[in-house]
């Protein structure tokens, strides 16, 4: 676990000085292609995408994976802040789980390092699933339909750990393929427009710096900063977000906050309030809105942000700074952010297993 915190540091250290370094800037046309992830065992991905479509995981049979990772929203909303179990609000924007099983840390603020462990919190949480999830392997084992499904996937019972394996399972599937920006690395020149080459220039430039965080296929360093979003009024008044909000830092033994602190709720050091991880760009044209809090409704707003060099707060990344992009270069630009988009398997709602 040690080892792998570490090696996890080394790398963001050691992407960070790759990144500051102009020629590797300018060699984006090197950079691989999405590759292929090994796909799990079908058994596995059928029982996974059964409980991710599955009602009963929550509390009063109403909330799955699904009502918030909606297949047809590239497994995000399309809200600005995410559903919530009934009768609460919840305090983040939902993250899309198109090609989530490439990452390494997951949540806006990485407080969970795989997708196994991942997933056992909005089923236990009280504002998404509000299920205990030793109860939920109780209902399970009552269900005969599920209990052949965690024998044909795992030759065994029902248990948490299975659970959460095949909800993982399932997830690695949701892979986008044959984005145009990976057609061209792949050699073929005609993939991306004149227009998108020259966006891909600036993203990948010194001027435009987008890939100091944006790095490597998957278009994220995984690293945390603090961009200056501003906070959602609502989220500051409206007291069931700030309900939502102060139970979760209370959670982690943190006092009530009128602000989101982002990967400070987790490292504890005062440099990181406000910072969140860097968002894979992989099909964020189907994505909006955009950022932690959704405040950001279109491409075309982030563009204008960074080049504005961000928004206004004393913790803001030094990495920030105004572009003075002409509106042709911030139209190229957003041509190339649209080149990322892939297409997906679509997936549909099993019937859920016994009913
Ligand atoms: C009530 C809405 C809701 C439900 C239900 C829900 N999620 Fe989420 N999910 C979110 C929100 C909001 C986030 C971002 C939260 C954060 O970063 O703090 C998220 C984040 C995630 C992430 C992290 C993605 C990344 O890029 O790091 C994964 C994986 C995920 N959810 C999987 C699941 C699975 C599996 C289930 C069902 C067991 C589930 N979610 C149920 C709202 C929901
Ligand atoms: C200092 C690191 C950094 C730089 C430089 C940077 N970004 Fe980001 N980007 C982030 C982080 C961190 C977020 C999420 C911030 C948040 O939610 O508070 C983000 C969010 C985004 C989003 C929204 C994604 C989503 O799913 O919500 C887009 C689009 C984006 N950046 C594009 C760009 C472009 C284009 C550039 C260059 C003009 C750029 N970024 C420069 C770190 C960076």
């Amino acid at each position: 676990m040690i080892r792998v915190f570490y090696a996890g540091l080394l790398f963001l250290l050691c992407g960070s000085f790759a990144y500051a370094n102009p020629a590797t800037v300018a060699s984006w046309k090197k950079l691989a292609p999405l590759a292929a992830l090994q796909q799990p065992e079908a058994a596995k991905v059928a029982l996974g995408q059964a409980l991710f479509f599955d009602r009963r995981l929550s509390g009063d049979g109403t909330v799955s994976c699904a009502v918030c990772h909606i297949p047809d929203e590239a497994f995000a909303d399309g809200q600005k802040i995410s559903a919530a179990y009934p009768t609460n609000k919840h305090w983040r924007h939902t993250l899309s789980l198109l090609n989530v099983a490439y990452l390494d840390i997951f949540f806006w603020d990485g407080r969970s390092r795989s997708l196994e462990n991942q997933a056992l919190g909005p089923i236990h949480s009280s504002f998404e699933m509000n299920l205990n999830p030793r109860f939920l392997v109780a209902k399970l084992r009552e269900i005969p339909a599920y209990r052949q499904l965690f024998q044909a996937a795992w030759g065994g019972e029902v248990s948490i750990e299975r659970i959460v394996a095949a909800l993982a399972a399932f997830q690695q599937t949701l892979q986008i393929t044959d984005a145009p920006f990976d057609r061209y690395l792949a050699g073929d020149q005609q993939a991306l427009s004149a227009q998108a080459q020259r966006g891909a220039e600036i993203f990948f430039s010194e001027r435009g710096g987008c890939s100091r965080c944006h790095s490597g296929s998957l278009l994220t360093n995984q690293g945390y900063y603090n961009l200056g979003i501003e906070e959602l009024p609502a989220l500051v008044s409206d007291p069931q977000h700030r309900t939502t909000r102060n139970f979760f830092l209370a959670e982690l033994g943190l006092a009530e906050m009128d602000r989101d602190p982002g990967y400070y709720a987790i490292s504890r050091r005062s440099k990181d309030l406000g910072a969140f991880r860097t968002p894979p760009l992989r099909q964020v044209e189907e994505t909006a809105p955009y950022m932690h809090n959704g405040s950001i409704a279109s491409l075309r707003e982030v563009i204008e942000f960074f080049n504005r060099g961000g928004g206004d707060d004393p913790n803001k990344s030094a990495l920030l700074k105004p572009l003075n992009l002409s509106a042709a270069e911030k139209q190229d630009l957003e041509i190339f952010l649209r080149s990322l988009t892939g297409t997906y398997q679509p997936v549909r709602a099993p019937r859920p297993p016994g009913e």
